[in-house]
């Protein structure tokens, strides 16, 4: 099991390194994540969030027409629409807001034998991806939000660490 950094650690917010090179340690990595991932029931799971700040994340929506997927150096090649929709993130946990986003894009990176990948995705599966691909680059869900929603997460989540430091 990896540790899964929270909001305050510095690697969260900073874009990570394009990967090189795909090779049985980033395969090693990927797999941790995903036994990660699955243990903390999340849907998707971006390197920097266990303190690696390269540009990989692992995903499982857990719906039949989405396989799990761990993506290299993803990037978004085309996007449409809007949507909002209710997001929380291992890094927050207890935090939920909705976010506005595209609602269909399609990526291309390259998967863990590094060859090319090219995924077209809506709803929760879109949804899931550019949460991930925000983490690369630093950016969390409740950077999408107004001021005065953040403001009340935020203070949610003071309270909270306050709670857990008491025990
Ligand atoms: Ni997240």
């Amino acid at each position: 099991m990896l540790d899964i950094r929270l909001l305050g650690d510095s690697v969260l917010r900073q874009r990570a390194e394009e990967v090189e090179e795909i090779d049985d340690d980033l395969r090693q990595l990927a797999e941790e994540m995903f036994e990660t991932m699955y243990t903390e029931e999340g849907i998707g799971l971006a390197a920097p969030q266990v303190g690696v700040p390269k540009r990989l994340f692992v995903m499982d929506i857990r719906e039949d027409e989405a396989e799990p997927q761990a993506v290299v150096n993803p990037v978004v090649v085309e996007q449409s629409g809007s949507e909002r929709g209710e997001e929380g993130c291992l890094s927050l946990p207890g935090l939920i807001g909705a976010v506005e986003r595209p609602a269909k894009i399609v990526i291309e990176g390259l998967d863990l034998d590094g060859k090319p990948l090219r995924i077209e995705a809506s709803d929760l599966l879109a949804r899931c991806i550019q949460h991930e691909i925000d983490h690369l680059d630093g950016i969390l869900f409740i950077d999408h939000l107004s001021p005065i929603k953040r403001k009340m997460l935020l203070s949610k989540w003071k309270k909270r660490l306050k709670e857990e430091s008491r025990r």
